[in-house]
């Protein structure tokens, strides 16, 4: 799953036997890689239709695994554009009901941080080692807002010891916490959510989508 049609492109080049259904005013490709069933799906940017679209993949397609694979926006400073990260757990940096005494990313029954699967981080540890791929791990924030500003980042690193930001991820979380199924989150950066981040987006986008991608589909070949 990505969000954009950009993060999914580098994807489908690669699946064989695609066929396309449409649901839920969405489109999902159903195909095979690597001798696998996958179906392939973007959701559009953001928390909403994220978590509509994952819950499509669990429970319409019948999916038993799901990774998410996009860009991110830095906020730690050994992440640079074009790096690897992959969630070690998710949560919402504009979720907030502070006014009741909650913290910040908390409502009642829920969790301020969803972990990824450990095998699945496992594997992708494996592939990294295997492929001499660097892969960082960390907390990835995610919130329905695009960050270009120093003091969102900084708050957001300070409140959440957040690695990175992005629109999807924590979403995905909990619908896939919810339905118990296995769950995976990477991203490549494509900019450092500050001043330029727009600028770097638009410029980065393509290439990090690929590099994420690409890393995916070696974890599909070993699942
Ligand atoms: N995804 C990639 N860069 C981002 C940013 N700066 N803010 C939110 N989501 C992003």
């Amino acid at each position: 799953m990505g969000a954009m049609p950009e993060e999914i492109e580098p994807l489908l080049e690669k699946i064989d036997d695609i066929c396309l259904t449409e649901y839920g005013a969405n489109r999902y490709y159903i195909g095979t890689y690597a001798g696998k069933e996958v179906v392939v799906a973007y959701s559009k940017i953001g928390k909403v239709f994220a978590s509509l679209t994952a819950a499509m993949l669990l429970e319409k397609f019948g999916c038993d695994t799901l990774l998410f694979s996009g860009v991110a926006g830095a906020i730690r400073e050994d992440l640079h554009i074009g790096d690897l990260i992959m969630a070690e757990s998710l949560c919402q940096h504009d979720l907030d009901i502070t006014a009741f005494g909650h913290p910040y990313g908390y409502v009642p029954e829920g969790k301020v941080y969803v972990p990824t699967d450990e095998k699945l981080r496992a594997l992708a540890r494996q592939v990294a080692r295997e492929k001499g791929i660097e892969l960082k791990e960390g907390i990835i924030a995610t919130g329905d807002q695009f960050i270009a500003d120093p003091e969102r980042k900084a708050w957001i690193a300070e409140t959440f010891n957040a690695a990175a930001l992005e629109m999807e991820g924590a979403a995905v979380a909990v619908v896939c916490d919810a339905l118990e199924v296995p769950f995976f989150v990477l991203r490549a950066i494509s900019d450092s959510a500050d001043m330029e981040a727009g600028f770097d987006f638009d410029a980065f986008l393509h290439k990090s989508a690929r590099i994420s991608a690409d890393f995916i589909l070696e974890m599909v070949r070993r699942l």
